[in-house]
């Protein structure tokens, strides 16, 4: 069964997505959790790390490389006193190993990004995360479907301005 969804979004090009990514940067801070579910290619690493450089463009940080995690599993950084992970599970299996990566721990003192979140099973933080689903559409290279559940908090801040 479906769960509910709380917004759906239609990103045109990746543009959007980085438009999508500086409004929600305006509302995070440490102990949020960004769950990022999609195919191979949906855009999740490409979210993140706008996520990333806007939070360090608004803590006046100067821009720095954001390379995809998928090798070394986590990547940490700093805007400010905020420090974020960047999680790439694809490949890993077991739930174990993420809690000696510190990842768990870090849920509760860290802004965390988390592609492939279904690797986390039972550790998976539930309700208090946002959930950010994204798939390709059939329309445009670029163009994306964003569906969002989490806290009403971070969900209403994933909308676009009224026009
Ligand atoms: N609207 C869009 N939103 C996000 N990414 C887009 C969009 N349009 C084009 N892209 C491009 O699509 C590609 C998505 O690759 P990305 O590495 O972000 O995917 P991924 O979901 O992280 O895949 P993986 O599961 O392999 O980690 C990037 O090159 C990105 O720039
Ligand atoms: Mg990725």
């Amino acid at each position: 069964m479906t769960e509910p969804a709380d917004l759906i979004l239609h990103l045109g090009t990746s543009a959007a997505t980085d438009a999508l990514a500086e409004r929600i940067a305006a509302s995070l801070c440490a102990g949020d959790t960004i769950l990022l579910s999609g195919g191979i290619g949906a855009g999740k690493t490409h979210l993140a790390r706008a996520v990333i450089r806007a939070l360090q463009r608004r803590a006046g940080e100067p821009p720095e490389d954001i390379p995809s995690p998928t090798f070394t599993l986590v990547q940490t950084y700093a805007a400010g006193p905020l420090e974020i992970w960047h999680a790439d599970l694809y490949r890993l299996h077991d739930p174990q190993e993420i809690e000696e990566l510190g990842l768990v721990a870090a849920f509760d003192t860290a802004l965390c990004l988390v592609e492939w979140p279904d690797r986390l099973g039972p550790l998976e933080p539930g309700a208090a995360a946002l959930h950010l689903h994204l798939a390709l559409c059939p329309e445009s290279p670029e163009a994306r479907r964003l569906i969002a559940r989490g806290p009403a908090r971070l969900v209403t801040a994933l909308s676009p301005p009224a026009a």
